[in-house]
């Protein structure tokens, strides 16, 4: 139930960025995100006929639905945080975000090693989290858009790890495409959001 979800507009600097090409970009954004978005609000629609009655843990339509909207969702909501933090000068953190990876993570070197890493360890999404229960940043890895994911934690930095995030341009070479990456974030983009969050 709810209101139809709107298509988040892509960055146009996320069409011109150095090692991440506008051809990625576009399948990357313009099917798979879209393709999400779209099945979401399906699914919101049909939960609003379903039988309530037949609810069942093993088949049922429910099941599917209250299974699969959170799929959708999170997989609508990474890939506009994905791109949002993307378009931007990439190097170095700078500002508040800097502050809170230094205190957290002891220097800026330690904390890249460990994104970096956990982009080779998992099989979806590399998530730089702030979580409101011990008040720290934690690098979070899921295999999928709706498992791995901590509940309190506010997402800072998103990293799309899937092959057709970088299939075009690197082929299946995952390394390539992370450092590609970081030359791309807008950092300033993760500092908006601390402030949104009151980080
Ligand atoms: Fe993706």
């Amino acid at each position: 139930m709810g209101d139809e979800r709107q298509f988040r507009a892509l960055k146009e600097s996320c069409l011109t960025m150095n090692g991440i090409s506008k051809e990625e970009i576009d399948q990357h954004y313009g099917i798979l995100y879209k393709g999400y978005v779209n099945k979401l609000n399906e699914i919101r629609r049909k939960m609003g006929a379903v039988d309530f009655a037949a609810a069942n843990q093993s088949y049922s339509d429910l099941r599917s639905l209250k299974t699969e909207e959170t799929f959708c969702l999170n997989g609508s909501k990474l890939h506009e945080w994905y791109f949002d933090n993307l378009g931007g000068a990439g190097g170095e953190a700078v500002g508040r975000i800097r502050e809170l990876i230094e205190r957290d993570y002891g220097s800026y070197e330690r904390f890249l090693t460990e994104f970096k890493a956990t982009g080779l360890a998992v099989r979806g999404w590399v998530v730089l989290a702030y979580d409101l229960d011990d008040e720290k940043l934690h690098i979070y890895g899921q295999d999928a858009h709706n498992t791995g994911v901590p509940w309190g934690a506010y997402p800072l930095l998103i990293l799309d790890v899937y092959e057709h995030a970088y299939g075009i341009d690197y082929g299946v070479k995952r390394a390539p495409y992370i450092e590609a990456f970081m030359q791309n974030v807008d950092w300033s983009e993760i500092n908006t959001r601390l402030a949104k969050y009151h980080i």
